[in-house]
C-alpha cells in the first residue's frame, strides 16, 4: 500500500523539519507499505534529510521540467530534484493541468525525462465535473494515460505509478464512492495490462480523510491514496495511515 502526501504550496523548510519530527514520533512502518511525501521544491532537501535512513519513506517533487538544464526560469529539472533528495515526482497533477495549463504532451515529456533519470513518475489523471456528468470519465482518463503510455515498453510502464484524482473531488470535500473509484481504477488497469504492464499500481486521490480512507483502501483495486489537505497535520496523517493500514 502507498500513502502519498502532497503538501502542495505549504510547509517551508523549517516547518517541513518540524512536521517530519512530529510525524516520526509514534510512526511504525508496515511491511510492504510505502510512505511518500511531496513537499514544495524549496523544502525538498530539508524533508529528505529529516526522513533520511528510513527506506520505506521517500520524498518526491510536485513537478519537474523535461529539460535537464538551461535557461528555464522557475523550473526544476529531474537532476536538480534528484540532487535535493527526490526519488519520485508527480506529473500532470490536476492543478498543473487546470491552473497552469499543462497539456497531455507536457506530461508525456515529463514522464520520459523522469524514466531517463531513474526517478519514479506518479502520473495523475482525472476528469472534470462536466466530463463525469456527460459520461466522458473513461475516455478522459484513458486519453490522459494513453498520451503518456503510447510508445513506452512494458518495463517502462511498470515503473510508472498512476493516481486517479477526479478534479471535482480535489479539495472540495466530495469524493468518489469507493465503488466508483474502483471502477475507474479497473478501466485504467485493464488498459495498462493490454499494453503489457505486469503490475499496475493505482492510487486514489480527492478529499481523502480520516473518515473515508479505510473504506476506499478496502477496495482491492485501490493500491494507496494521494492526499492533500488531510496530510498537512502530521498527527492526523499518521492516524490516517494507521487506520488505512488495517486491511
Ligand atoms: P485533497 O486531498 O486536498 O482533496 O487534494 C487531493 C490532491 O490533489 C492530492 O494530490
Amino acid at each position: 500500500m502507498i500513502f502519498a502526501a502532497n503538501w502542495k504550496m505549504h510547509l517551508a523548510p523549517d516547518e517541513a523539519r518540524s512536521y517530519a519530527h512530529r510525524f516520526l514520533d509514534g510512526f511504525s512502518p508496515r511491511a510492504g507499505s510505502h510512505y511518500w511525501f511531496f513537499p514544495p521544491a524549496v523544502s525538498l532537501e530539508a524533508t529528505a534529510l529529516a526522513f533520511r535512513g528510513l527506506p520505506e519513506i521517500r520524498v518526491g517533487a510536485q513537478d519537474v521540467y523535461w529539460e535537464p538544464k538551461g535557461a528555464f526560469t522557475g523550473a526544476t529539472s529531474v537532476p536538480l530534484a534528484a540532487g535535493a533528495g527526490a526519488a519520485i515526482a508527480l506529473v500532470g497533477h490536476s492543478e498543473r493541468r487546470h491552473v497552469f495549463g499543462e497539456t497531455d504532451l507536457d506530461t508525456a515529456r515529463k514522464v520520459r525525462a523522469l524514466l531517463a533519470g531513474s526517478m519514479t513518475p506518479l502520473l495523475c489523471v482525472g476528469e472534470k465535473l462536466e466530463e463525469r456528468e456527460s459520461g466522458a470519465t473513461e475516455a478522459v482518463v484513458l486519453r490522459q494515460v494513453g498520451a503518456v503510455a503510447d510508445g513506452l515498453d512494458p518495463a517502462a510502464l511498470d515503473q510508472i505509478v498512476i493516481a486517479y484524482e477526479p478534479v471535482w473531488a480535489i479539495g472540495t470535500g466530495k469524493n468518489a464512492t469507493p465503488q466508483d473509484a474502483a471502477a475507474v481504477h479497473r478501466t485504467i488497469r485493464r488498459d495498462l495490462r493490454s499494453r503489457g504492464a505486469k503490475s499496475p499500481r493505482i492510487l486514489y486521490g480527492g478529499s481523502v480523510n480520516l473518515a473515508n480512507a479505510d473504506t476506499l483502501l478496502a477496495e482491492e483495486e485501490i493500491n494507496g491514496v494521494l492526499v492533500g489537505g488531510a496530510s498537512l497535520d502530521p498527527d492526523g496523517w499518521r492516524r490516517l495511515i494507521e487506520l488505512g493500514s488495517r486491511k
